[in-house]
Formats: C-alpha cells, sequence, structure tokens
C-alpha cells in the first residue's frame, strides 16, 4: 500500500482515503463516491478493528463479506482496497497506543471505555499507511469526527477531514452496519430514534414567539421531547451538547450550534445517532 501510495504522490496524484469496517452499505457508498468525484485514486480500507470492541461488544459476530465490499468500492469509483489481517495490523509486540482526552471522554467514550483510543490507534495507523490528502468519515458518528479531527490537529497530521451527511433509510433509520442485527420488530422501534431527532430538531427550529423572547432555551426541555419520542427503545443518551465541544449547557442561545446525540438498544442492538442544528 505505501509503494502505492509513494509512487502516485511523487506524480502529484493526491489520494482520498475512505476508512471503513466493511459490510458496506449506502452510508460508505456515499463517501467513496464523494472521495472519487475529488480524487482521482481513492483508497477504501476494509477493517474490523480489534482494539475499538470491549470486551463484551460485537467484535466476533460483526459483519464481514469482503467480496461484496470490493465489488462495492468499485462500482462506487473506489480505485483500491486495502483490508489488512490483523497479524498485519498489530503483529506481536505492538506495543503504541493513541490517548485522545477532552471530546473523547464523554457520550461513545464513557459507554464503551477505550473505544476511542481504539479508534485514534487504527486511524493514525491507516493515515500512515495510506499517505491520504484528504478523507472522508460520516456524521453518522459524529463524535468519531470530532476526535479524528483533534487527533489530526494535535498531531499535525497534513490531511483533511471531509465529513458527510447522514445517509438514511426511507423511514429515516441511519444506515449501519449493525442494524443488520435487527428483527422485524427491533427494526420498527429503532425508527423512534430519527423521530426524536427530528422533533427536537423541528422545535429548536421554529421556536414559538414567548420562547424567542425568553431568548434562552433549556437544554432540559430539548431532552425531555427526545426521551418521550424514545419510548420504544431502552435509551443509553440523548442529549442536547454544544456541536463543538460536547458539551452539556443548561441553556443555549440563539446563533448557537447544537447536536442532537442519541444512543439506545432496540433489543440487544445498540443504535447511534444524531442531528445538528442551529437555534435561529
Ligand atoms: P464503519 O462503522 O464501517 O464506518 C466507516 C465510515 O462510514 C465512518 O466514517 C462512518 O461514520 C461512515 N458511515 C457509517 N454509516 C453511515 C451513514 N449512514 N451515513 C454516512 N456515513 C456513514 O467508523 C468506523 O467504521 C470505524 O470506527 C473506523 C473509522 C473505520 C476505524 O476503525
Amino acid at each position: 500500500m505505501q509503494d502505492i501510495v509513494s509512487d502516485a504522490r511523487a506524480e502529484r496524484v493526491d489520494i482520498g482515503f475512505v476508512p471503513t469496517m466493511g459490510s458496506l452499505h449506502g452510508g460508505h457508498a456515499e463517501l467513496i463516491k464523494v472521495s472519487s468525484m475529488r480524487h482521482s485514486l481513492t483508497v477504501v480500507s476494509v477493517f474490523v478493528n480489534p482494539l475499538q470492541f470491549g470486551p463484551s461488544e460485537d467484535f466476533g459476530t460483526y459483519p464481514r463479506n469482503l467480496d461484496s465490499d470490493v465489488r462495492m468500492i468499485r462500482e462506487h469509483g473506489g480505485t483500491h482496497v486495502f483490508a489488512p489481517s490483523a497479524e498485519e495490523m498489530y503483529p506481536q509486540g505492538f506495543a503504541t497506543s493513541i490517548h485522545i482526552g477532552g471530546i473523547a471522554k464523554e457520550l461513545e467514550g464513557a459507554g464503551r471505555p477505550g473505544h476511542f483510543d481504539g479508534v485514534a490507534t487504527v486511524v493514525c495507523k491507516l493515515f500512515n499507511t495510506v499517505m491520504p490528502t484528504e478523507a472522508f468519515f460520516g456524521q453518522k458518528d459524529y463524535q468519531q469526527t470530532l476526535v479524528v479531527k483533534q487527533m489530526v490537529a494535535d498531531l499535525a497530521m497534513p490531511i483533511a477531514i471531509n465529513v458527510v451527511p447522514t445517509v438514511r433509510e426511507a423511514d429515516g433509520l441511519a444506515m449501519s452496519s449493525r442494524n443488520a442485527y435487527l428483527n422485524f420488530e427491533e427494526r420498527n422501534r429503532a425508527t423512534s430514534l430519527f423521530r426524536a431527532l427530528t422533533r427536537a430538531k423541528e422545535f429548536i427550529e421554529n421556536l414559538e414567539a414567548p420562547l424567542q423572547k425568553r431568548k434562552a432555551l433549556p437544554r432540559l426541555e430539548i431532552e425531555a421531547l427526545m426521551q418521550a419520542a424514545l419510548q420504544e427503545v431502552s435509551v443509553e443518551y440523548a442529549v442536547a451538547v454544544d456541536a463543538a465541544t460536547l458539551q452539556s449547557r443548561d441553556n443555549y442561545f440563539s446563533g448557537e450550534k447544537i447536536a442532537l446525540l442519541i444512543a439506545a438498544f432496540a433489543g440487544r442492538t445498540r443504535l447511534i445517532d444524531n442531528i445538528v442544528t442551529e437555534i435561529v
């Protein structure tokens, strides 16, 4: 991989990069499409990264379909697939970890200890292998995009990070490899995440006159609205936080950007989704 990209860079070909864990769906396809529109060479990595799974999580059962992934990558304009084995990525003696503080500590970081260190470590190694000029991440994993941007800024990595909007099913459910775990009834209940986010977003964007006069929007009011729409799933968090810092504040004000973030279980499947909005 490094030989291929070194040759390309020597010829001033710039490189787009889409890191994935495979089992590709329409969300991944969109990242690949956007990259291939912007770069003549698009590398897609397919690697189920053991470092980012907790001991009781689904590393063993995570869906793996390399053949159909390769077809899909080609179909959407990817030019190279990088699918290393775990031994290649983490040979015996591997001893380095990237630890990200700050925004990585909350939410997903709190519920999945070590998760973002695992993500940062693999993304760093993939960046060093693929040497992209621009890398593409989905807004679906909003906190992950902030963690990657933090790492790239802190460690002065010369790579642009492009965040692509979440791709959804017709009923609003965010596409995810883990949706494959849902049975019919759980699949129906899973739509409540997007409903809750949409309701809160509409509430924030269409504040009635009395609220506008109040000029402060209490966080608890937004979060209660989301909770009310999430009766059919088991909620881990449903929060309205500052979109840049992920800090939660008691009140939000006109002009501020808020990230609405949800993690919830439908059956045994953990789903996340988010919407970023601005108070007018
Ligand atoms: P994975 O879950 O396979 O996702 C790969 C990329 O696809 C991520 O940037 C993710 O945000 C994006 N993505 C997933 N579903 C999407 C959707 N519905 N719409 C838009 N983009 C979507 O995220 C990972 O893998 C890993 O943590 C990784 C970054 C590869 C490191 O191991």
